[in-house]
């Protein structure tokens, strides 16, 4: 449905966002590996996890709901029939980690997804998964996936891709499948996977290869750092690792958090977002806004279920632009939406380079961002890999297009709040992909 925008006048206050969607994936797809079960706490009713649970319920995990809890108990043995179809929806998550699940195991299904999952590119996991002897039928590598499991063979992979999902459906394959893998990361990527496979399994090693300080042969009175390999990180899944359950407890989505703090950057005040998920792989938008001129103070810091959690208060100032690219621009992949609505309001222009993955996801978001800025008066040149984006002033307010994408709803409504005269975002129920109640949420800090 088409939403109608108003202005905020002040924003602020305090809000609570829904659990984690990158975990609260694993916690439910780990359930369809596990020995024994497996309570998770705060899962999000978003979208996009609700089908990794309904995907683990078809493949025999049963369900319970208690307050704020699941407790998810795996079957005996998975047993579908060969005709089962697994609905992805719109989750590149759901489709590309169950790929690995089912890939190592003794059961054959089909995977689909709605009209956006069928494009996005599956290559990267079906290649890796062919390597270690997966049986999987596609058109033009993309949904849908007939994956008939079989027992896999050890592999060892360096990522092409930076890419969290990819490396995730390989060790998942290992863990199904009982076969060692070790990958390779050139770039670090999240990693909710290894953290929960230590919390609730055994048998994951994870070496950083950290640079040292080398002589140069040529001049023995300089010194340079240098990294022994040529990767950042390498993990190690022993083919006895297994998962063995317990208790997941899920913190609030920071790649939701980051459309609020985006309001209160933008307006130059304060909100307060609480229980937000710190893991580092996910905080590059915490130094994002720093390093455009605003204020984040980090209270009540705990850690629970291995993973770093806090309150967090974001204070706009006046916003200065930025150049985004290599390493920063992978920490802020589900961030560029909303890093480039603020860099709508900076003074100066901010550049986003090293960003065609932002091509391949619920839509070409580099397309979406700049189409938008554009209708409401913004300078935004599509670059192959990025943007480039003329901070303005006096912006009016225009008819968004969501492009059937949560972000770009989400960013492009927060953008709303501050443009002269009314916007609106077609399809806003898209926003369910990650936050059905966004905007309750955006209700609620407007003061
Ligand atoms: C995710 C990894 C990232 C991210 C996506 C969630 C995950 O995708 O953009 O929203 O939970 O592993 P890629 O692995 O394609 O980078």
């Amino acid at each position: 449905m088409k939403r109608i925008l108003k202005p905020a006048r002040k924003i602020g206050g305090t809000i609570r966002l829904p659990g984690d969607k990158s975990i609260a994936h694993r916690a439910a797809l780990f359930s369809i590996l596990s020995r024994g079960p497996i309570t998770i706490r705060n899962f999000p009713d978003s979208a996009d996890c609700q089908r990794s649970l309904k995907a683990a319920e078809t493949l025999g995990v049963r369900v319970e709901h208690g307050n704020n809890e699941l407790l998810l108990t795996p079957p005996e043995r998975l047993n579908v029939d060969a005709a089962t179809l697994i609905d992805c929806g719109n989750s590149g998550t759901t489709a590309r980690l169950l790929s690995g699940i089912l890939a190592g195991s003794s059961v054959e299904v089909t995977l689909t997804g709605d009209e956006s999952l069928s494009k996005r590119p599956m290559k990267r996991v079906i290649d890796p998964l062919e390597s270690m002897g997966a049986e999987i039928f596609a058109d033009n590598n993309c949904l849908p996936l007939r994956i008939r499991g079989r027992q896999l063979s050890s592999f060892e992979y360096r990522l092409p891709v930076a890419s969290a999902q990819v490396k995730s459906a390989l060790l998942l394959a290992g863990l199904a499948s009982s076969c060692s893998v070790v990958i390779r990361e050139d770039t670090i990527t999240r990693d909710h996977t290894e953290i929960m496979l230590r919390q609730l399994g055994e048998g994951l090693t994870v070496r950083n290869i950290k640079a040292v300080a080398v002589t140069d042969p040529n001049d023995p009175r300089k010194r340079r750092m240098e990294r022994p390999e040529p990767f950042k990180r390498e993990i190690t899944l022993d083919r006895k690792a297994t998962v063995n359950g317990g208790l997941v407890d899920i913190p609030g989505d920071i790649s939701t958090a980051v459309f609020f703090w985006g309001a209160a950057a933008i307006s130059g005040r304060s909100l307060t977002t609480e229980n937000v998920g710190l893991n580092p792989t996910r905080t590059a938008m915490l130094d994002h806004l720093k390093a455009i001129g605003c204020s984040v103070q980090i209270e009540n810091r705990t850690v629970v279920s291995g993973e770093p959690r806090a309150d967090i208060t974001v204070t706009g100032g006046p916003l200065k632009p930025r150049k985004i690219y290599g390493d920063t621009t992978v920490g802020l992949i589900d961030e560029i939406p909303m890093a480039a609505v603020m860099a709508a309001f900076a003074s100066g222009t901010t550049i986003i380079r090293d960003a065609s993955e932002l091509r391949v996801k619920e839509s070409d978001r580099l397309v979406a961002i700049s189409e938008n800025l554009n209708k409401m008066g913004i300078k935004c040149g599509l670059l192959e890999d990025g943007l480039a984006i003329e901070g303005g002033k006096e912006l009016n307010g225009t008819d968004f297009d969501s492009f059937g994408d949560h972000r770009i709803a989400m960013a492009f409504s927060i953008a709303g709040l501050f443009l002269y005269g009314p916007s609106s975002i077609d399809d806003d129920e898209v926003v369910a992909v990650s936050c059905p109640n966004f905007y309750e949420l955006l209700d609620q800090i407007r003061v």
